[in-house]
């Protein structure tokens, strides 16, 4: 039967080259499974996600781990515009957790100068965690500002902007199953 429903447009369309796939994506996550696996034997860490970016990755890691591990969340925003953080963060949700005495991994689906990763580290080590490592998507070594100890890595991009498995633009293309870059065209309206 024929609908009048607006079809909405296909975000894929908006895409120029798509930098890590899908399928690389999985496997990647199940190899630092087994590696967080390894080297949380015995422990039961708190896999800290930040909000909103890291929401897809924290979703498909602990389901390639057998650890027991408890979740919890973090939201903050940086000022800046819209492709660039200005370093200064604001906290929006803390976490539910007190984190003191526990084995912490910080979550993050992309580290680009390293500021937000920095202050995040500053805040939660105050907390006095057992031990406080970081586990990051995707980084971007030619962006970075401030050196962040990266204990867990998935892949490194070059230093353009990227969305998609849970990142943005404006809030859009979180849901693409793989990470790419934008067609010029979409950033000047
Ligand atoms: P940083 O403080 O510059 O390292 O940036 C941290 C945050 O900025 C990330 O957690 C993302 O939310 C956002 N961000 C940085 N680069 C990108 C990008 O290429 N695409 C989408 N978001 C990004």
């Amino acid at each position: 039967m024929e609908t009048a429903e607006p079809v909405a447009p296909d975000m894929t369309e908006d895409i120029d080259e798509i930098l890590v796939t899908g399928e690389e994506i999985r496997t990647r996550l199940a190899e630092l499974g087994k590696l967080l696996d390894a080297d949380y034997a015995g422990e039961s860490p708190l896999l800290v996600g930040v909000l909103k970016g890291a929401f897809m990755l924290m979703s498909d890691l602990v389901r390639h781990m057998h650890t027991p591990v408890s979740v919890d969340f973090m939201a903050c925003s940086s000022y800046g515009s819209a492709t660039r953080t200005s370093g200064v963060v604001r906290i929006l949700k803390d976490l539910d957790t007190d984190i003191e005495g526990r084995h912490v991994l910080l979550v993050e689906d992309i580290v680009d100068s390293g500021l937000t990763l920095d202050y995040l580290m500053k805040n939660l080590r105050a907390r006095r965690p057992a031990s406080l490592e970081v586990l990051a998507l995707l980084t971007k070594p030619a962006a970075r500002r401030v050196e962040v100890p990266i204990r867990y890595r998935g892949f490194e991009v070059p230093d353009v902007f990227v969305v998609g498995y849970g990142l943005d633009y404006a809030e859009r293309y979180r849901n693409l199953p793989f990470v790419g870059t934008l067609k010029p065209e979409v950033y000047q309206g």
